[in-house]
């Protein structure tokens, strides 16, 4: 059997002792899949992306990345453990005093101190390359560059530490078609450079969704709903599944 990089075992969660966000969320994520985590706004897909991170901890229940227990790590350990996550949210928050190159080197400044100076900006042009940024704008700041740009920055600094896991928070929320097209794709190439990466990618889009996901999890009400391959969804019954379903299969869709 596949092995699962991600384990979420019945976790409940409550923020304030008495509404549960989560609700006994039971969720797998296989090796080298890229995984899309969908559902209707609030129903706690950040959050979920959060408790994976270890930046919230479970009020009960089991989170498990790569094998090991999130809840034995400490405080240090989880720092450190992050290392294996390259993370992109909506807004690519960068920082906005520094050079594309110089975002691009700081995970590798912060983490990789064996790294020589040279060695770290070597590896911060290849990554800005990947994602096919041109070379011209690497001493740019980010409010010197497009959305689109700052977009790839924003990925070529979550790939700086090589991770095995990379994580995306409606990376394509707010961004107009072409350009949401462009970053779905990037998000599939980048996936299918590594062998053996996986990706986590949350989204409203349900067609970007379908195109590029090889796994799909509906969040519910802090539960999940449905998690199978894009066909399961299409031939689901489920009417809260085929809601959303046509919902974001309305347009330019091959199955609209
Ligand atoms: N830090 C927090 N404190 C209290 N409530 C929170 C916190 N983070 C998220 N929530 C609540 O959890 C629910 C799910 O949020 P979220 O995971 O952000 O939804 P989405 O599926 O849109 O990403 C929302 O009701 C939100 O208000
Ligand atoms: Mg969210």
């Amino acid at each position: 059997m596949a092995e699962n990089v991600i384990r979420l075992v019945d976790v409940k969660k409550s923020f304030d002792g008495k509404d549960f966000v989560l609700k006994g969320l039971n969720l797998s994520v296989r090796k080298g899949s890229l995984t899309a985590i969908i559902g209707f706004s609030g129903t706690g897909k950040s959050v979920v992306l959060k408790h994976i991170l270890g930046l919230y901890k479970p009020t009960s229940g089991q989170i498990e990345v790569m094998g090991q227990d999130l809840s034995r790590l400490s405080s240090d350990d989880l720092t450190k453990f992050r290392c294996n996550f390259g993370v992109l949210f909506q807004s690519a928050a960068l920082f906005d005093d520094m050079t594309v190159l110089e975002n691009v080197s700081f995970p590798l400044q912060e983490h990789r101190r064996d790294l020589s100076a040279s060695r770290i900006s070597e590896i911060a042009h290849e990554k800005l390359h990947q994602v096919g940024l041109d070379p011209k704008h690497f001493g740019k700041l980010p409010s010197q560059i497009s959305g689109g740009m700052q977009k790839r920055t924003g990925l070529a600094r979550a790939l700086a530490l090589d991770p095995e896991i990379l994580i995306y928070d409606e990376p394509t929320t707010g961004l107009d078609p072409i350009l949401t097209e462009m970053v779905d794709n990037l998000i599939l190439e980048t996936h299918k450079r590594r062998e053996g990466v996986t990706s986590v990618m949350v989204s409203h889009d349900l067609h970007a969704a379908f195109r590029i996901a090889d796994e799909i999890v509906m969040l519910d009400a802090g539960r999940v709903l449905l998690d199978g391959t894009p066909d399961d969804f299409y031939n689901s019954n489920n009417e809260l599944v085929k809601k959303f379903v046509s919902k974001g299969m309305r347009k330019d869709s091959p199955h609209a």
